[in-house]
């Protein structure tokens, strides 16, 4: 019996344990019974994971700056280190894999773990490109089942998650026609001014960003040499080349992101950020799978920094308990209509807005509020929940991943097709934007039909030597 399916038969048929001869201890803690894990990127982020892997074996660490390794090793100090995680993943005991890296790198790892029989819980956004997640999620299709995936969107464990579900599937808004998510963040790259600062300003056409004399607003110029502890080129990894610069890791423990997210070569901008987390809460309720077409509108575009102000809207064909409806997704202070002049949707940070025929659901990531519309609104179309049918609490969102990989077929709430529709929905939107007008989308080929030059921006060009799909 080898070491994965012998974790896999104890986890499942825990009650085996109990035949072991005296001595063996039984449960989750059994020397037989943790996962080996690999934490890839093991600072920022990282730390999240700590506590959740700490009764697991991490038996491998891989960070592109050397200097993060001691604390990390104190933490997991039977861990092997590594700054190239194309070499960590060669490791032969691994059985899971952590990713808490640059989100440029994230669709590769996540890939290659899968290619590997590794199972994945991967920090949002699963990927930066269309294609990316399409890959990804095809990947994982071919090991449902097998193994277990996850991405990093943890909100999703909180109680309203549920709550606006049950709501939305008891009909409280009657039938549903459409769904929208915002967020407000603007995080403009380091050295760039705010032209507008905690303005509220959806003007089109308005260039939202100045910069500061000598900084472009485009990639950071080049100042100086990494620090010998950074291995910069592993950094860039499959991006294209751009000169170091401090600025791209300003921010801190947790915040770093914030430093490199906004550039189309290392991220997606607030879609991977705030975006990954606020349409979960939307896309929980609505059962799409992927949009038919796609438009969308903001900045200028700007050739090093995805917009900061956006507003995007694709169709999704009807499902078994709902007809079509249209999604959108706003960001950096563009906002969907209130429903009502005496709800300023602005001061909610990041929301979502269901529309039906009988009423609109307004709710963040904790309070929801109902507005029933007009006379025929008297709720006895309602069917609320019973306490039999009540959606059970989620527990702890990375415990989930965990014990699923220890009882493959468990399902996890943001698996790989879950979150890899939903940000293949979102990464569309930029490709319609960059293309400057409403593209009709085919969900099975992952083509857009009706304007070929846009299906160059479905993907992007990785550097020699880079391969998505290991
Ligand atoms: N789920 C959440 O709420 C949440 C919160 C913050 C960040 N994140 C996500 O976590 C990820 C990391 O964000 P961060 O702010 O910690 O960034 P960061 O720049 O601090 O990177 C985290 C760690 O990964 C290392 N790293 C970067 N590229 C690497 C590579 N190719 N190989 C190995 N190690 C590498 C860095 O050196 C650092 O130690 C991002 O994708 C971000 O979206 C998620």
């Amino acid at each position: 019996m080898n070491r994965r399916h012998f974790l896999k038969t104890t986890a499942v048929a825990g009650a085996g344990w109990l035949l072991l001869p005296s001595g063996a201890r039984a449960g989750k803690n059994a020397p037989g019974n943790k996962l080996n894990v690999a934490l890839i990127g093991v600072w920022g982020r990282g730390l999240a994971h700590y506590d959740s892997l700490k009764d697991e074996n991490v038996v491998a660490l891989c960070d592109v700056n050397e200097e993060r390794f001691p604390e990390a090793l104190k933490k997991f100090p039977n861990a092997k280190t590594y700054v190239d995680w194309r070499k960590c993943l060669e490791q032969k005991d691994l059985d899971a894999v952590v990713c808490c890296t640059t989100d440029h790198t994230h669709a590769f790892i996540a890939n290659w773990s899968l290619n590997r029989d590794l199972h994945c819980y991967c920090e949002k956004p699963l990927a930066i490109t269309v294609e990316e997640a399409r890959t990804v999620r095809a990947t994982w299709m071919k090991k449902k089942g097998k193994l277990a995936t996850q991405v990093g969107m943890q909100r999703h464990s909180n109680p309203n998650f549920n709550r606006t579900r049950e709501l939305i599937r008891g009909g409280a808004v009657g039938n549903l026609e459409a769904a929208y998510a915002w967020g407000n963040r603007q995080v403009r790259p380091s050295g760039c001014e705010y032209s507008h600062p905690n303005e509220y300003d959806d003007k089109p056409g308005i260039v939202f960003f100045k910069d500061k004399p000598g900084v472009p607003a485009g990639y950071l110029p080049e100042a100086g040499e990494p620090p010998k502890n950074l291995k910069y080129d592993l950094w860039l990894g499959p991006s294209q080349f751009q000169p170091y610069n401090p600025g791209y890791f300003e921010k801190g423990p947790g915040a770093n992101c914030l430093s490199w997210n906004m550039f189309w070569e290392f991220g997606a901008g607030q879609i991977g950020d705030m975006g990954s987390h606020t349409m979960d809460l939307l896309w929980n309720c609505v059962d799409a799978a992927l949009p038919t077409s796609a438009e969308a509108k903001g900045d200028p575009f700007n050739p090093a920094i995805t917009p900061i102000k956006c507003a995007s809207h694709f169709e999704h064909p009807a499902n078994d308990w709902r007809g079509p409806i249209r999604i959108g997704w706003y960001q950096g202070r563009v906002m969907p209509k209130s429903p009502v002049s005496w709800l300023d949707l602005t001061k909610i940070d990041h929301g979502a807005m269901f529309k039906g025929s009988k009423g609109v659901l307004v709710c963040d990531f904790q309070k929801r509020l109902l507005i029933p519309v007009g006379d025929a609104a008297d709720m006895t179309y309602y069917k609320p929940p019973t306490t039999e049918t009540v959606l059970p609490p989620l527990g702890h969102f990375q415990k989930q991943w965990i014990e699923a990989c220890k009882n493959p077929g468990l399902k996890t709430a943001c698996d790989f097709e879950y979150s890899g529709n939903m940000v293949e929905q979102l990464l569309l939107g930029l490709v319609a934007y960059r293309a400057g007008k409403k593209l009709q989308y085919d969900p099975v080929a992952g083509k857009v039909t009706n304007c070929p030059e846009a299906n160059q921006y479905l993907g992007k060009k990785y550097r020699d030597g880079w391969t998505l799909n290991g």
